[in-house]
């Protein structure tokens, strides 16, 4: 009963610095997941913690992968950044706390909403970080098991 058979992964590159090109990819992954039919909640879900993951590898990395995998139990995003990391977690997952720039404010980003965003929307959600070397980021949504948000 290997999962591998229905399952699938696709892999995608995370520019940093390119606010031209950001959200670019989370909007292919909520194309994808529209043309594979998840349920629109879930989409739209998947789509906040997706963009907010992928404008933060923008906003404060140099570049990222993200891995998605969808089988049918689950919607699995990783997104593994190369940059500064973080130093502690816990002061970055609080509701508030941003190190954006005055630039980056001006955009209308920097609230300190992102990662608690993420962890709102998601079923499951880890964050792990080496600082001087980059974050990871996992972000699950259980597709099987009915979870209103
Ligand atoms: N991938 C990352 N690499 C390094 N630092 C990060 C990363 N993601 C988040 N951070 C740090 O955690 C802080 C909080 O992130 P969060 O997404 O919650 O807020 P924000 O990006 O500052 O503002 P918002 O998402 O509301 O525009 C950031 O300001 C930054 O210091
Ligand atoms: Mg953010």
């Amino acid at each position: 009963m290997g999962s591998s058979e229905n399952e699938f992964l696709k892999r995608y590159e995370i520019e940093s610095h390119d606010f031209s090109r950001a959200g670019n990819v989370s909007t292919q992954i909520k194309e994808l997941l529209q043309e594979i039919g998840i349920d629109s909640s879930i989409i739209r879900r998947a789509a906040i913690a997706t963009y907010e993951a992928e404008m933060n590898v923008v906003m404060y990395a140099d570049k990222a992968e993200l891995f998605l995998t969808v089988n049918p139990e689950r919607i699995h995003i990783r997104i593994e950044d190369k940059g500064q990391g973080i130093k502690d977690i816990d002061l970055a997952m609080q509701e508030g706390f941003s190190t954006a720039t005055h630039e980056m404010r001006e955009m209308g980003f920097g609230a300190g909403m992102g990662l608690p965003n993420i962890k709102r929307n998601a079923d499951k959600f880890n964050i792990s970080s080496i600082p001087g070397k980059g974050t990871s980021v996992d972000i699950i949504f259980c597709l099987n098991e009915t979870k209103q948000k």
